[in-house]
Order: structure tokens, then C-alpha cells, then sequence
């Protein structure tokens, strides 16, 4: 479905992704990856600087999301693998763009906003505590995608928006000088992967504090699974599996014949809580054992990681380079 089509992707560094990421959007982007005939992930160092300025805690989490794309199976020799700051004309490309961006749009953006309501109701001024970076990071989010002739971007809702602007400013810099210098992205959200829910039933969020960790030691792992709501219903009383949190999750990580056999013991009332939460527990660490081994590896031996990001970037610039060749000839011809 993509074979012809280039896909990008970036991500920020936001710390180590719990299960609810890993299994909903990490896997799947990796899948993804081996159908497109161009696949770029990067690492959107710039654009984390906006939230995180601890430079010891950015560094920790830029290098943990480089080593759980290589844990989740991305192959850096195929696919471009690259840090955002490793390629400079990105940022020349933006300032490029941000001549042909309406404020408007930046007023608008749902980033902005969401953090303008944040502060409006708590009562604080509107723009407290929000920074240009925040404020014009569409447009940089542009020319991360425009930079690199994109064809399409993977999205959650959120970041729709983000994409049409893209184009949008695209396609204005295209009309004005009546040639096509940019690629008109497009997006396409991934509608059919399963939203796990957390240990309290609603969405796995970070933010919900919720959440099911991985690459963590497996004691941590056990007490967030032990947590898992559940009620005070004795275990002979038959039950319907899917108002049970721990099958919920369990459902959406455990083979067909797996997911049978404990809704089945639910529904005969022969399968308890703890029996369950050992069962959901004994997935999880099935499921990312491979995974957290590989992670591990190069949390360890970081200068690989730091080898495949140079030889993403090293393969991904000429791109940037050529976007913005295109574009400072149209604007200053042979000057
Ligand atoms: N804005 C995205 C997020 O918050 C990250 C991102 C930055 C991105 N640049 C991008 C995503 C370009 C897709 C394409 O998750």
C-alpha cells in the first residue's frame, strides 16, 4: 500500500514508553516501516528542548527512545534512523517557511492552544511559561517533513492538524512561485490499532498514571500488574471477561488460545484474580523479554546507537540539502 510512497515519522524524547506506547504505537510504526519504499524515524531533539531543558534528563531520554526503536526492531541500515539536530538545513528550511506561515496558523495550533487553556484555567496569564519554541513548532514540524519530500505521515489525531499546516504552507510557497519546490504531504491514521487500557480501565496514559511499565526490572513490572483494578468478587462466581481489567489488557497482548483460555475461566468462575494478574504478568515478560535484552544491550553500548543515528543523518541530509537548494535558488537565483 506504500511501496511507492516515502513515510516519516519523528519523536520526541519523552522517557521510556510503557506497554500502552510500545504495543499501540512503537510496534506498529516499525511495521510500517517495511512497507514503505522510504521510511524516516527520527529523534526530535529540537523540538523536546521546547519542554525539557534539564540537559542530563534530555540526554537520557533522547538516548533511551534511540535505543527502543533499535529494541523494537527498526533497522538503522534501511530505513533512515536520524537525529532532527544532526541535519542542520532542517532549521534553515524553517526559516525559510516561516516567511510564507501566517500567525494565524501558530495562534491556532492545538499545541499552543491546549497550552494556553492549560493556563487560562489555572488562572494564569495567557501566554505564561510558553515559549517561541512551542509557539512556532509547526512550523519547524514542516520542514521536518517537507525537507524530506514526504509523502505521508503517520498520525495520532492530535498531530492532524500539525500535518495540514504542512501542506498548507507548502502549498503556498508552491503557488507563489507557480513550481512545485515542496511535496504536498498527506497523513494517515492508524485507526486499527488497539487502545490498551491501563491498570484503572481508562486509556494507558502517562499522565493518568496508569500505566504498565516495560524495559524496567521485573519487580516494578509485577507491582504495577498486581495493581490492576479488580473487585471483591469471589472466584466461583462466573464473570463476564470483558468487564475485567486485567483480560482487557490481556486480550490485547496474549495470543488467541491464551485470551480464550482465561475468558473461559472466567465465565466458569475456575480462574481467580491473582491466577489472572500471574497469567497477564507472565505475557508481558514473554512478550518484551527479547525486546528489553536488545535494549539493554545498547543502552550499554551507546556509540553503536551513536553510529547508526550519524549514518541515518549521514543518508538523510542530502535530501534536506537538495529541499533547500530548491528553495534559496528560486528565492536568490545566482546571487
Ligand atoms: N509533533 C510530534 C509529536 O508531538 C513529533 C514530531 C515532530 C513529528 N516533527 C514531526 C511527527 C514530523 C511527525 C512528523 O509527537
Amino acid at each position: 500500500m506504500f511501496e511507492n510512497k516515502c513515510i516519516l515519522t519523528g519523536v520526541k524524547p519523552t522517557g521510556k514508553p510503557h506497554i500502552g506506547n510500545y504495543f499501540g504505537a512503537i510496534l506498529p510504526a516499525v511495521k510500517m516501516a517495511n512497507e514503505a519504499a522510504r521510511f524516516n524515524l527520527f529523534i526530535a531533539d529540537y523540538h523536546a528542548i521546547n519542554f525539557m531543558k534539564d540537559a542530563e534528563v534530555l540526554q537520557r531520554e533522547i538516548k533511551e527512545i534511540a535505543c527502543i526503536y533499535l529494541a523494537a526492531g527498526l533497522d538503522p541500515k534501511k530505513h533512515y534512523f536520524y537525529r532532527q539536530s544532526d541535519i542542520p538545513e532542517i532549521n534553515e528550511i524553517t526559516t525559510i517557511l516561516y516567511a510564507f506561515t501566517p500567525k494565524g496558523f501558530m495562534n491556532k495550533s492545538h499545541a499552543y492552544k491546549a497550552a494556553v487553556d492549560k493556563n487560562l484555567e489555572a488562572g494564569k496569564p495567557t501566554d505564561d511559561g510558553i515559549n517561541m519554541g512551542l509557539y512556532t513548532y509547526p512550523t519547524l514540524m514542516a520542514a521536518d517533513i517537507l525537507s524530506m519530500d514526504t509523502d505521508i505521515v503517520p498520525v495520532g489525531k492530535d498531530q492532524i492538524q500539525h500535518v495540514e499546516i504542512a501542506r498548507d504552507i507548502a502549498g503556498a510557497v508552491n503557488a507563489y512561485y507557480d513550481k512545485e519546490l515542496l511535496k504536498l504531504p498527506d497523513y494517515v491514521t492508524a485507526a486499527d490499532v488497539a487502545v490498551l487500557p491501563g491498570i484503572d480501565g481508562r486509556k494507558m496514559s502517562k499522565s493518568y498514571n496508569n500505566v504498565i511499565p516495560m524495559f524496567e526490572d521485573e519487580k516494578v513490572i509485577k507491582k504495577a500488574v498486581y495493581s490492576t483494578v479488580t473487585d471483591s468478587r469471589p472466584m466461583e462466581e462466573p464473570k463476564d471477561p470483558d468487564e475485567i481489567i486485567v483480560y482487557q489488557i490481556y486480550k490485547c497482548l496474549a495470543p488467541a488460545d491464551k485470551v480464550e483460555e482465561m475468558a473461559a475461566g472466567l465465565r466458569e468462575g475456575k480462574l481467580g484474580y491473582g491466577h489472572i494478574k500471574a497469567m497477564l504478568l507472565d505475557t508481558i515478560l514473554e512478550q518484551t523479554k527479547d525486546a528489553k535484552q536488545v535494549y539493554d544491550y545498547y543502552m550499554a553500548h551507546y556509540d553503536e546507537v551513536r553510529g547508526a543515528l550519524e549514518d541515518g543523518a549521514s543518508r538523510a541530509r542530502p535530501f534536506a540539502q537538495r529541499t533547500l537548494a530548491r528553495l534559496k535558488e528560486t528565492l536568490f537565483g545566482n546571487l
